[in-house]
């Protein structure tokens, strides 16, 4: 029998719709293929605002705290956000601010990140990582950058934004093994 793999994915973008929100869809559809989840989003669209209201912890309304809980207790975090002026949005690293100090660490994190542009791809490498660093997550290798031409409005087709989902996801699901679905046999 399986172990649920119990994700929680972090949507960093405050607005709907959001393609933030999408990447990380395709990265549970992708993960789910592969693994038993438990998952569950964490939406600032709708949390950002009693977020941003709380200057600690102990300020935060119970439904916000259960949220911010549920990313301590999870197995693994995908940790998504839409660039801002180059880096994460303010609201979203306010969210891990008020995520306990060691709570994260060795805890695996898949990096995800989206803009506008594609010269804004190294966010992963440049802001997320190492704030996940501060946090002594175990970040893995390979994180998906995805801009907006990479969409085709708020879907993603079968281009190269398919296969990036798809490498990141082969990379990552050897990681759980015992949360692995068993393997179909052929007919
Ligand atoms: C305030 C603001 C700042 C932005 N700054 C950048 C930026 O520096 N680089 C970039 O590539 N895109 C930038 N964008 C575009 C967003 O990152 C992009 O549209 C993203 O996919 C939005 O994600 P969402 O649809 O999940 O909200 C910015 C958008 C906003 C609203």
């Amino acid at each position: 029998m399986s172990t649920p793999l119990k994700v929680v994915a972090v949507n960093g973008s405050a607005h709907q719709p959001s393609r933030t929100l999408v990447l990380i869809e395709a990265l549970l559809a992708g993960l789910g293929q592969r693994l038993v989840l438990d998952s569950r989003i964490v939406d600032l669209s709708e949390i950002a605002r009693p977020l941003g209201a709380a200057l600690t912890r102990a300020e935060l309304p119970a439904g916000v705290e259960a949220q911010v809980a549920a990313i301590e207790s999870a197995d693994l975090v995908i940790a998504a956000a839409p660039v801002y002026r180059g880096s994460f949005p303010g609201h979203f690293k306010h969210l891990f601010d008020l995520v306990g100090m060691t709570a994260l660490a060795d805890k695996p994190v898949l990096l995800a990140a989206t803009g506008g542009s594609d010269r804004h791809a190294l966010v992963l490498e440049h802001q997320l990582r190492p704030l996940f660093g501060f946090l002594q997550a175990l970040t893995l290798p390979i994180g998906v950058y995805a801009s907006t031409a990479d969409f085709d409005g708020y879907e993603i087709g079968e281009g190269a934004l398919a296969e990036r989902i798809r490498l990141a996801v082969d990379r990552a699901a050897p990681l759980f093994a015992a949360s692995a679905r068993p393997l179909r046999r052929a007919a």
